[in-house]
């Protein structure tokens, strides 16, 4: 840390033990953060977007939302290179906002690690699920499913007329009775995750370099095969217009919901952040593992949606579990890659629950020894040098919401949880030049005064396209967050031990 522009005080109640071990380099960070990005999004949302918010213009949606990631990216990026402790944003405000904003990311954190890890699950269940009648084997509907649905959902989701208002009945009126009673896939998966998770960090990343690679030749298959099969009429027309004058269906309001939505499938590169205490050279690594990895994947989902709107019709892909597979299992000359990319896809969705899991266990272990959460959260194992309680914690909450929850539910909760993040941390970016404009900047964002305000503009304006819904499931996350802030962290959290040295 002795050159890091901000020095962390002695922390004198961290002994040995809470110590992490430092084993990565950069190829290992950019498969973090590919790891960690391309999963439920892709191999799952594209098609619902494309279906119910933004016909073939989720292409369009794909690049507002990866421009909102860029230019938070770059501003993650500087941050990681002065600040390389395991935290990230969590960090980043605590140095730059003091107590409370700190508490409050790391709080929206908890949406963008462990409840996307069941997000992603349950994703992936649907994949499961469908290589299993591949094989013949029928895995039973209700225990494959989440017992919740949401008003609205298609069957077996019961169509109840909505209450009106913002109330509590209104609230509890939004959820439904699917008649399955869990989706034990997705909650088992995450707990064989977390075990090996805790069995060590080189074990694990080695572990996540594999699963990465088998997910990303899936994505180059699907690419290279569907290619020769794209039909341009399927593209026409590019942006169908907005029939209903419902904002969100389609025309630029569907665009700009798409893009929020779709969101979902740039998560994770600001994960790379999180690997910082256990990197070898964090200050050089980290902005090349976060902006490496998000430019991989842009690439990759431009080009691999292109190919499955061609492929096929984007009406057809409405409430379709695994539009990837569906999409080329329509081309009959193709229908030998579909059990492939169904393995591909359970283990690439595999490898997106794993980075998430390895993150949130990383942020709470910041947290914990910030005093924001029992000590318990950052003991490290003494013979796996890992954060076994907390990463076991995590993993358990992780299962039983996957085991619960829709994903559509889930997925709208975590952008707009994550968006809230990133607009934060462009805002941080900005305060930190002003309060320290000579602090050692080993990754300085480029133009910066117009990098952070349009991160700002961009992600702020994905969170305003969200439905309704969502922000009052926003708004009581955050007032759980904020009761909880007031009964524990306020009485134990130290003042801020990372101090800005403001100087060349
Ligand atoms: N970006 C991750 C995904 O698409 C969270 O699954």
């Amino acid at each position: 840390m002795s050159d890091a522009a901000i020095s962390e005080q002695p922390d004198p109640v961290v002994a040995e033990d809470h110590e992490l071990k430092r084993t990565l380099g950069p190829v290992h960070l950019t498969m973090i953060g590919i790891g960690a990005i391309i999963g439920a999004g892709i191999f799952v949302y594209t098609g619902q977007v494309a279906a119910a918010y933004a016909g073939p213009a989720v292409l369009i949606s794909f690049v507002i939302a990866a421009f909102g990631c860029l230019f938070a990216g770059l501003c993650y990026a500087e941050f990681a290179s002065m600040i390389p402790v395991s935290g990230s944003a969590y960090t980043y405000a605590y140095a730059t906002m003091g107590r409370f904003m700190a508490w409050f990311i790391g709080w929206n954190l908890v949406l963008e690690y462990l409840v996307s890890s069941s997000a992603v699950a349950v994703g992936w269940s649907g994949y499961f699920t469908e290589l299993m009648n591949i094989l013949h084997i029928n895995f039973p509907a209700s225990l494959a499913n989440a017992p919740l649905c949401v008003i609205g959902d298609p069957p077996p989701c019961p169509h109840i007329d909505p209450v009106a208002g913002y109330g509590w009945t209104a609230f509890l009126h939004q959820f439904g009775h699917t008649g399955a009673i869990m989706n034990l896939p997705a909650a088992g998966l995450i707990l064989v995750l977390t075990f090996i998770l805790v069995a060590g960090m080189r074990e694990s990343a080695n572990t996540n370099a594999i699963m990465v690679g088998i997910k990303l030749v899936v994505v180059l298959l699907v690419i290279a095969f569907g290619a020769s099969y794209i039909n341009w009429d399927y593209f026409k027309p590019f942006i169908p217009p907005n029939t209903t004058g419902q904002f969100g269906r389609f025309g630029w309001s569907g665009i700009a919901q798409g893009s929020a939505i779709i969101f979902f499938a740039y998560i994770g590169f600001d994960s790379v952040s999180v690997a910082a205490q256990e990197c070898r050279r964090p200050q050089r690594d980290l902005p090349i593992g976060i902006l490496a990895s998000l430019f991989i994947c842009t690439a990759l989902y431009i080009v691999i949606s292109v190919v499955l709107l061609g492929m096929t019709y984007y009406p057809t892909m409405l409430d379709v579990a695994n539009p990837v597979s569906f999409a080329v299992g329509k081309i009959s000359d193709l229908k030998w890659l579909v059990p492939v990319i169904d393995v591909g896809a359970s283990v690439g969705l595999a490898s997106t629950i794993f980075v998430g899991l390895y993150g949130q266990s990383r942020i709470f272990y910041s947290m914990s020894r910030d005093g924001f959460l029992p000590r318990m959260f950052a003991a490290v194992h003494p013979r796996f040098k890992t954060p076994h309680r907390g990463t076991l914690i995590t993993g358990i909450a992780a299962a039983v919401i996957a085991a619960i929850f829709p994903t559509n539910l889930l997925g709208q909760l975590v952008s707009i949880g994550t968006l809230l993040a990133f607009v934060v941390v462009c805002a941080g970016i900005m305060i930190l030049r002003v309060q320290a404009p000579n602090a050692k900047r080993p990754f300085k964002t480029p133009l910066v005064w117009v990098v952070a305000p349009l991160g700002i503009l961009f992600c702020g304006g994905m969170m305003w396209s969200l439905p309704t819904d969502t922000w009052i499931r926003l708004v009581i996350w955050t007032a759980v967050g904020v009761a909880i802030y007031f009964v524990y962290g306020v009485w134990h959290a130290a003042p801020s031990k990372w101090q800005v040295k403001n100087e060349a």
